[in-house]
Formats: structure tokens, C-alpha cells, sequence
């Protein structure tokens, strides 16, 4: 049985079989109609979301299959002080497969090693966002028409844009590929992604402050909101709410088959001017999201039949009693959870947050 907490559990492999049967489910939906009949996905979304649970639901719900949940940490025990071990270990007994958000970093791994079904990171704090990565992928692929040889530039809170994190780990496998990390200073990639992937598979990439600088260059464009949730000073927040915005005028310097993404939701990064722009991808995106998770859902429930054995975590490397300090990583809340880390490229991280410890 296996779990997707960070999209490099799948090879490039996988992720084309993924990307195969989504193209099929869109386009003969009817076959897959009955194929999760009598399973049940339970979304345990501690944090607010649109899309990734409504497209979950939506997903599990065209497989023909049922879905509980919640939508709100408040409506949960965790208000109770109950663990996340403990919520995915009762859950079990409850659904079939478990799509889960969370506030904190490393949440849905520390779930998926108490729950005996396959867990579903959709999104740990600042840190992964794997299955919008899926979506993402889908539509670099149906859009661009491969997913290698790509300039993508990436712009807005590469910080605490998870999605940018999970996005840059994916695509650092394809072969020729160079980023554009466009941000404030204040907002530049964490190293984790910096040194962790980029510098480790010498991937190729620059980092710079201007948007229209850049622009020419980009076979992609993803767009990012301007995380507010995650800023610990409000003030800062305001300083760069308004760093970017793409508007008509700056696609006009774009090149002519440039493909725009963006997670969503939508603030005031893009202009609605943009939207009918056939380069803009943003909406065609949410669509993919959801046959991606149809995808992921067939994948990961055909698996547990097989294999119903949750897989061993590969503890190699790992040196226990080290000092996670990131206040946002679960390990602080979750006391008795075992602290340890792992050597990556010089430096020791955090085996739930990826920080330095
Ligand atoms: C993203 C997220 O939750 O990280 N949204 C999404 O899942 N589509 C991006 C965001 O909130 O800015």
C-alpha cells in the first residue's frame, strides 16, 4: 500500500501512466463511472480550500465512489487536541483512502504512518502540494504538448508557495529544463528547494526580481498568490502584497504559445483582462486537477487491493534526537512524535518539515 506525501514518491514513469489515464478518463468518462463503487475517500481538510476538496470530491464522485469529511479543523477533534496519528488511525475504519490538508508541515506524512489506508498530502503548509503538481503536469503536457526542453518561470511567493515547491521537485526529472525564480528578496525560494533539488541535479536556473525582464524568455509562466496566512508579520505582508501583476500589456511581450498557470485562487496577481487570452491556462488547469485525482485515486486504491501492507519508510541516514526549531512543522505540536533528521547536500533537515535542524 502506498501514500503520496511528496510527488517524488512516483517516478517519471508513474506519473506518465497517471497522465495516460487522465487523458482516457477525459475523454471517455463513462468507463470509469462505476470503478470506485462501494469506496469511500474521507477529506480532512484542516485548513481552508476550494478546488483541491471540491475536486477530490468531485473526482471520487465521477468514479462512482462515496465521500465524508470535513472541511474545517474547528468541526474536527483536533479541536479536541486529538493527534493527526489518531484522526487517520480512526478514520481507517471509516473510508477507503484519505485526502488530507494541513496547517502544519508534515502533517499528512505523520498521518499516512498511523492510518492502514493510502494518504493523500493535498497540501502541508508551506511545504509540498503534490497533487496540485499532478494537475499541473497535465497541463504543462496538454498545453505545451511535453514536459521537457521548457524555460518555466516562476513567479510570486516562491517562499511559502508550496505548490511551487512540489512543481520545481517534478519537473527537476525532465531532461532540459531551466527555471525563472521571479520574486521579492524577501520572497525567494527556501533552500530546501534551492540547494535540495535545483543545486543537487545541477538543474539550470536564475534568480531575478522583474517580471517583464523575464517574460520573453518563458515557454510557462506559473503565477502565485502572495501567501498572507503564512506571514508572521502582517505589516510585511502588506510591503509585498502588490509585487506582481500580469496584465494584458506584459503578455503582449510574451512569446505566442507561452502557457499561463496558476494554482488558484486569484487575488490580484493576474488581471481578469487576461483570462480570455488563449494563453491563459489557469481555468483549463482546475479541470485537469480533477482528472488527475482520478487518476491518483484508481492508482493508489488498486495498489491497497494488491498490496494492502502499508510500504516501510526508508529510514536510511536518518540520526534521532535532532531539533526541528521551525514553529510550523508538526513535530512541534505532535510532541511525542520521534524527532530525527537527514543529510541532504551538507546540511541536516527536519524528516517532516525539510528544514535545517
Ligand atoms: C494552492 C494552495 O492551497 O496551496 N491552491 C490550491 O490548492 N489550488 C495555492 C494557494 O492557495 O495560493
Amino acid at each position: 500500500m502506498r501514500s503520496l506525501i511528496s510527488i517524488l514518491d512516483f517516478s517519471v514513469e508513474e506519473l506518465a501512466g497517471l497522465i495516460a489515464t487522465a487523458e482516457d478518463i477525459a475523454e471517455h468518462p463513462e468507463k470509469y463511472w462505476e470503478a470506485c463503487r462501494h469506496k469511500t475517500l474521507a477529506t480532512l481538510f484542516f485548513e481552508p480550500s476550494t478546488r483541491t476538496r471540491l475536486s477530490f470530491e468531485a473526482a471520487m464522485l465521477e468514479l462512482g465512489g462515496n465521500v465524508l469529511g470535513f472541511s474545517e479543523a474547528d468541526s474536527s477533534s483536533a479541536a479536541k487536541g486529538e493527534s493527526v496519528s489518531d484522526t487517520a488511525k480512526t478514520v481507517s475504519n471509516y473510508a477507503n483512502i484519505i485526502a488530507m490538508r494541513h496547517p502544519k508541515e508534515g502533517a499528512p506524512f505523520v498521518a499516512s504512518r498511523g492510518a492502514t489506508i493510502p494518504v493523500i498530502n493535498a497540501g502541508d503548509g508551506g511545504h509540498q502540494h503534490p497533487t496540485q503538481t499532478l494537475a499541473d503536469l497535465l497541463t504543462i503536457h496538454r498545453e505545451m504538448g511535453r514536459l521537457d526542453n521548457l524555460t518555466i518561470g516562476l513567479c510570486g511567493d516562491l517562499k511559502y508557495g508550496r505548490t511551487v515547491h512540489s512543481l520545481i521537485e517534478a519537473m527537476s526529472r525532465y531532461e532540459n529544463i531551466r527555471f525563472v525564480l521571479i520574486s521579492p528578496k524577501e520572497l525567494m525560494l527556501p533552500d530546501y528547494v534551492r540547494i535540495g533539488v535545483l543545486d543537487k541535479h545541477s538543474i539550470p536556473y536564475t534568480e531575478v526580481t522583474s517580471l517583464e525582464d523575464a517574460i520573453p524568455a518563458l515557454d510557462v509562466l506559473y503565477m502565485t498568490r502572495i501567501q498572507r496566512e503564512r506571514f508572521d508579520d502582517p505589516a510585511e505582508y502588506e510591503r509585498l502584497k502588490d509585487s506582481y501583476v500580469l496584465t494584458a500589456e506584459k503578455m503582449e511581450h510574451a512569446k505566442e504559445n507561452m502557457a499561463v498557470l496558476h494554482p488558484l485562487p486569484r487575488v490580484n496577481e493576474i488581471s481578469v483582462k487576461v483570462d480570455d487570452d488563449p494563453r491563459a491556462a489557469y481555468f483549463r488547469q482546475t479541470l485537469n486537477g480533477k482528472y488527475m485525482r482520478m487518476a491518483l485515486i484508481l492508482k493508489l486504491l488498486e495498489e491497497a487491493k494488491r498490496d494492502p501492507v502499508r510500504e516501510a519508510i526508508d529510514t536510511d541516514g536518518w540520526v534521532y534526537d535532532q531539533v526541528c526549531r521551525n514553529p510550523k512543522c508538526i513535530c512541534q505540536t505532535e510532541q511525542e512524535l520521534p524527532q530525527a533528521a537527514k543529510l541532504v547536500e551538507g546540511a541536516y533537515r527536519c524528516i517532516y518539515c525539510e528544514q535545517k535542524v
